[in-house]
């Protein structure tokens, strides 16, 4: 099965091309972080403005790269889309939720366009669960191995910890009370000057800072009580609460300034320890506590140096395969839409009639 995905929930628009899951024909990410970087966060009515400019032309894009036999096809000479390269796509995905219903509605009303105009089925995807399902593009691994397999989404809008006892099942088991851990890098960043976005600025730094000195200081391990209010049914000790390490940090920064750009360092590499740490000791809690196969982390996050090295570490003593993305596939983008719906996933039927679903929960297909 060949599918068409169309990504745009936040401020990446994206189109790919998947066959049968996990084979790439075609990934095409038009990133507006350039647009976002003056302000230090994304700005909706920005980010939906962009997709509108951008889809029509990475869709294209997305198809002519996934069909054409010349890799280096010039796009300009190709004014129509040949309907032999229509003809190959089986359907049309499109992610409807969560995130920003701004941005959503470009992405997802493209898809049931494109899925009317060419008479195929529109499948309506989450965007976490394709999160998770990032880490099998590109490999081709026996199913079989993988499941039960303890997933994990942390990006910067959500920090989640799913069982997964079978494909396409997902129960939420943990996650952040507050902050997503991304969320908590960007303000870091935000607050000690660094720029936009903040993780990967605070993965650089960090890495200069030798790892007997990354707990000097003791920010707290985001930890909630056991009658947490927006716990609910979540097991506490898998959760956690990243909003007392951001105003540890603004305390610690306004009573110890750093003096120097190894200061600032070492500021970076002790908070980023604390955010990574809280989320590795919950999926070691986790994954104590049941019998998985695999252990699957996706999202922008999943990028973070220290947090692959700690994961490598812990699925080694567990004995769980450890899956992760591969970089271009860890941030937002399509292949993982097209991915996971070419694979039976997503929610099929009338979506036509489907509305975009900002606040789309990870357990619902
Ligand atoms: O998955 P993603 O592209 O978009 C969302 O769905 O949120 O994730 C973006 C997040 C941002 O918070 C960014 O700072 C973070 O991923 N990120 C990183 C790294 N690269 C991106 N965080 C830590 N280390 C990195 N190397
Ligand atoms: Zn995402």
């Amino acid at each position: 099965m060949i599918v068409l995905g169309i990504e745009s929930s936040c401020d990446e628009t994206a189109a790919s091309v998947v066959r049968n899951g996990t084979e790439v024909l075609s990934s095409v990410i038009f990133s507006q972080v350039s647009l976002h970087q003056p302000y230090g966060g994304v700005v909706p009515e920005i980010a939906s403005r962009s997709h509108i400019e951008k889809i029509s032309g990475v869709v294209r894009e997305a198809i002519i790269r996934a069909f054409s036999t010349d890799p280096d096809v010039e796009l300009a000479d190709l004014k129509v889309i040949p309907p032999a390269y229509w003809a190959q796509i089986d359907a049309i995905a499109g992610t409807y939720g969560p995130g920003l219903a701004s941005s959503l509605i470009v992405g997802w009303s493209a898809a049931k366009g494109i899925a009317v105009a060419s008479g195929k089925p529109l499948i309506a995807i989450n965007h976490l669960q394709a999160h998770l399902h990032s880490v099998r593009l590109g490999n081709d691994y026996d199913e079989a191995t993988l499941y039960p397999q303890l997933g994990v989404c942390v990006s910067g809008g959500h920090t989640s910890i799913i069982d997964c006892q079978a494909p396409n099942e997902y129960t939420l088991i943990g996650q952040t009370m507050d902050d997503a851990a991304g969320e908590a890098l960007d303000k870091a960043a935000k607050l000690l000057g660094l720029g936009y976005p903040g993780g990967p600025l605070i993965d650089k730094l960090s890495r200069d800072i030798p790892e007997s000195e990354r707990k000097d200081i003791p920010f707290p391990k985001g930890r909630i009580s056991a009658n947490h209010p927006l716990a609910g049914d979540l097991r506490h000790e898998l959760c956690m609460s990243y909003s007392g390490l951001k105003t540890a940090l603004m305390l610690y920064v306004k009573n110890t300034p750093p003096q120097s750009e190894t200061e600032t360092a070492k500021v970076c590499a002790c908070y980023q320890e604390a955010v990574v740490g809280a989320l590795v000791d919950r999926i070691a809690l986790a994954l104590k506590a049941n019998l998985y196969q695999s252990l699957a982390v996706g999202g922008g996050v999943s990028l973070n140096s220290r947090l692959r090295v700690l994961l490598e570490r812990l699925c080694a003593k567990s004995n769980v395969q450890l899956l992760l993305a591969a970089p271009a596939n860890c941030g937002d983008n399509a292949a993982m839409i097209a991915g996971l719906a070419s694979q039976g996933g997503g929610r099929k039927g009338d979506t036509l009639a489907l509305d975009v679903f900002p606040s789309l929960e990870v357990f619902i297909v």
